[in-house]
């Protein structure tokens, strides 16, 4: 049950919100719409549902063009960001509301077992006879997906379903989400604008900016090969060295003459060396360690350069001890690993 669109536009006013975006999800994929609140992630996936129409592109499911399929034949089960249940209904009658909708219609009977038996597969059996208000938050979005997927759709398209959800019980929910979605194998688009998210449950990943698609890839190629700036910074801390230059893929201290090619590379916290003598200074940034974090499973290290520099790292614990790294301490640092970007989609310098 694939999912193919092409060239996806769409304004509002003179607004562009959907920017000539094209992709294909595969049958039984999970792909995560990841991007920055107002890049255009709500108003694509209501385009590929038929609730909003684009102002040019097209979008084929299963190889059929859906322009000719009404929203309701698309089979599209649809989680909304602001998701509501019926109030004055029972988590029974509000999973059984579409079924009840069915033609032909379905027996008492039938109806009992489907929900039922959804209600064992969003683990949420015998609590049918309560109401909404009875629940917990991540047991209401569990009765959300339960009642989406008793109308057996092909296709599962979620909008930030777990955005109200405190930290944990989301981490919970994202692991139930990804097992459920390996055990019926329905095509899903999944929305967030949380990159760990995306980064855990997705098979891919579209990332978005400003309405435009700005790299899809596997977690994995996203992390080690960012298509840019944007996407380095999306998905994490990170420190800009300068002063470098860098040939045959070896970083090279850039002498004075050469001012022209300096160019700035990338590094994580934890791609960071930390040396109180440097074999070769111009190698090495000096910085002040201004403040030690030993909360967490690495030690968070900050430092602050010349000229208004600031730089973070991470460190095992062990190394802490060996070193004995005092705030207020002169150090010097160097990017171990790093990413380089060209000119044109550099951020800030
Ligand atoms: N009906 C509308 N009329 C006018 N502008 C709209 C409309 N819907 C969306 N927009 C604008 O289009 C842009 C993209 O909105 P969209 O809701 O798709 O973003 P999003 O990526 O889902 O953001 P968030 O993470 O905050 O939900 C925003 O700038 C928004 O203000
Ligand atoms: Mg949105």
């Amino acid at each position: 049950m694939s999912v193919i669109i092409k060239n996806i536009n769409k304004k509002y006013g003179d607004f562009v919100a959907v920017n000539d975006i094209s992709f294909q999800v595969k049958e039984g994929e999970f792909l995560a719409l990841l991007g920055p609140s107002g890049s255009g992630k709500t108003t694509l996936l209501r385009i590929i549902a038929g609730l909003e129409l684009p102002d040019t592109g097209e979008i084929y499911l299963e190889g059929i063009d859906a322009q000719n399929k009404p929203v309701r034949e698309r089979k599209i089960g649809f989680v909304f960001q602001h998701f509501a249940l019926f109030k004055h209904l029972s988590v029974f009658d509000n999973i059984a509301f579409g079924l009840r909708l069915k033609r032909p219609k379905l027996t008492k009977q039938e109806i009992y077992l489907r929900v039922d038996n959804l209600l064992k597969l969003v683990h949420l059996a015998g609590v049918g006879g309560k109401y909404p208000s009875e629940l917990s938050g991540g047991q209401r979005q569990r009765v959300a997906l339960a009642r989406v997927l008793a109308i057996e759709p092909k296709y599962m398209l979620l909008d930030e379903p777990f955005g109200a959800l405190d930290s944990k019980v989301r981490k919970e929910l994202r692991r139930w989400l990804k097992k459920l979605h390996d055990t019926i194998g329905l095509t899903t688009i999944f929305v967030t604008h949380d990159q760990e998210e995306a980064i855990e449950i997705a098979d891919r990943i579209a990332i978005l900016n400003d309405g435009k698609l700005v790299q899809l890839a596997t977690p994995l190629e996203l992390w080690e090969s960012p298509a840019n700036v944007f996407v380095y910074d999306f998905l994490g801390n990170y420190n800009i060295f300068k002063g470098y230059e860098i040939e045959d893929g070896k970083l090279l201290f850039s002498k004075p003459s050469s001012q022209a090619h300096m160019t700035q590379v990338y590094s994580r916290p934890y791609e960071i060396g930390i040396e109180r003598t440097p074999s070769d200074p111009r190698f090495f940034q000096q910085a002040t360690l201004t403040l030690i974090n030993k909360a967490g499973p690495l030690i968070k290290l900050e430092f602050e350069g010349k000229e208004e520099t600031f730089y973070l790292a991470e460190i095992e614990k062990s190394i802490l001890e060996t070193m004995n790294f005092k705030i207020g301490e002169e150090l010097w640092l160097k990017p171990l690993r790093y990413c380089q970007f060209k000119k044109s989609t550099v951020l800030s310098e």
